[in-house]
């Protein structure tokens, strides 16, 4: 049921208020400043054990893992890492007892993130799971974890499953770094700013139009950049692919600090840049990436907490704490790659070559 929706792309990305509110239902305990979190069971001395996080997904659920290993290394200062399952599986890897290994699924059939889980626990590593399906096989195989409430998501590009995912790793992050060294009063801080989300989401959607407009001015690129920054470089990443995915425009995404070490060379007026530019402390380094772009006469489309004088348009998003703000820049973009698309014909919903859960290796 389209519930008067063109597509359920687009009713997934209007949807995300809600499914961000169902994620944070009954789990926020304001007397100890932390959240629970029914399934983890992983109780607070093996918590305190834990010394490092390893992440591992697909897709856009890499990209969410990506966050979700920031977010950790900050809020609980556990050294954090995402990798895609695909590669993990293939390497090698390490198995350390002292690691916690935490796959992410939206469909939690993926086979790769599967069959990482099932490689890791034949090894006795633990594994939790942070999945939207719930019953899932990955759910089943995995020692216990979060499921993310996102409810069910139709298209074949993921968008409010990715908010929601991204999500329950600030409230896994939350979680742990209560149990560790977060402070009361930070702990506070971030339930704050969770509790702040649905609003600001809603306030991001009501800018549609705007957006609409905008992509119009960018549906005719070739070929796109996505830059950002530490908390900002997975929400371009995750960005590009979305464009990728539905409008089939080229796009790469980059660090910001990496771009003058090569992708510099394909900056000019036929390759507009999008950029995340969030109002913390590398602010100025951000400003000084967008002089570069535009002193090569690039185009610029920035995502920010404040207008940017170097980019020719700025989506304002609003600001919450820090760490919270990569759930919210990606917002928007979701509605770029929407517009861009369907100013383009394209198949939305059903994307060319793509499949939702990808079963196979
Ligand atoms: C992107 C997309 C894919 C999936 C990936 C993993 O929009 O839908 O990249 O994110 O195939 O799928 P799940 O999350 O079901 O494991």
């Amino acid at each position: 049921d389209l519930g008067g929706h063109d597509t359920y792309m687009h009713k997934e990305i209007s949807e995300q208020a809600d499914a961000v509110d169902r994620a944070l239902r009954g789990r926020i305990d304001d007397r100890f400043s932390t959240v629970h979190l029914g399934g983890l069971n992983l109780d607070a001395r093996e918590a305190r054990g834990v010394r490092r996080v390893k992440i591992l997904g697909c897709g856009t659920s890499y990209h969410a893992g990506q966050i979700g290993a920031q977010m950790i290394e900050e809020l609980a200062r556990i050294p954090s890492d995402a990798e895609p399952a695909s590669e993990f599986r293939y390497r090698d890897p390490v198995v350390d007892p002292d690691t916690l290994y935490v796959a992410v699924s939206q469909s939690g059939e993926t086979y790769d993130v599967l069959a990482a889980v099932q490689e890791l626990k034949r090894k006795g590593a633990r594994v939790l799971g942070l999945v939207n399906v719930v019953g899932s096989a990955i759910a089943r195989e995995t020692d216990g974890g979060i499921y993310v409430h996102a409810g069910p998501e139709v298209c074949v590009v993921s968008t409010k499953c990715f908010t929601n995912m991204v999500v329950s790793f600030a409230l896994l992050a939350l979680h742990l770094g209560r149990i560790r060294d977060l402070s009361v009063a930070d702990g506070k801080r971030i339930i704050d700013g969770l509790r702040k989300l649905p609003g600001q989401i809603d306030e991001i959607l009501k800018g549609e139009e705007e957006i609409k407009k905008l992509s119009a001015a960018y549906a005719d690129a070739k070929s796109m950049m996505f830059i950002g920054r530490v908390r900002g470089y997975p929400v371009a990443r995750e960005a590009s692919l979305k464009l990728k995915e539905v409008s089939y425009i080229h796009a790469e995404a980059y660090p910001a600090s990496e771009l003058k070490h090569g992708p510099l060379a394909l900056i000019e007026p036929a390759m507009p840049t999008v950029a995340i530019v969030p109002d913390d402390d590398l602010l100025e380094k951000n400003r000084a990436a967008l002089e570069e772009i535009k002193a090569r006469s690039g185009r610029i489309l920035a995502v920010a907490h404040q207008e940017q004088e170097k980019a020719d348009h700025t989506i304002i998003v609003p600001k919450n704490e820090p760490e919270l703000d990569p759930i919210l820049m990606g917002i928007p973009l979701q509605l770029l790659a929407y517009h861009t698309a369907l100013a383009l014909g394209r198949d939305i919903d059903k994307p060319r070559n793509l499949a939702k859960s990808v079963t196979v290796e």
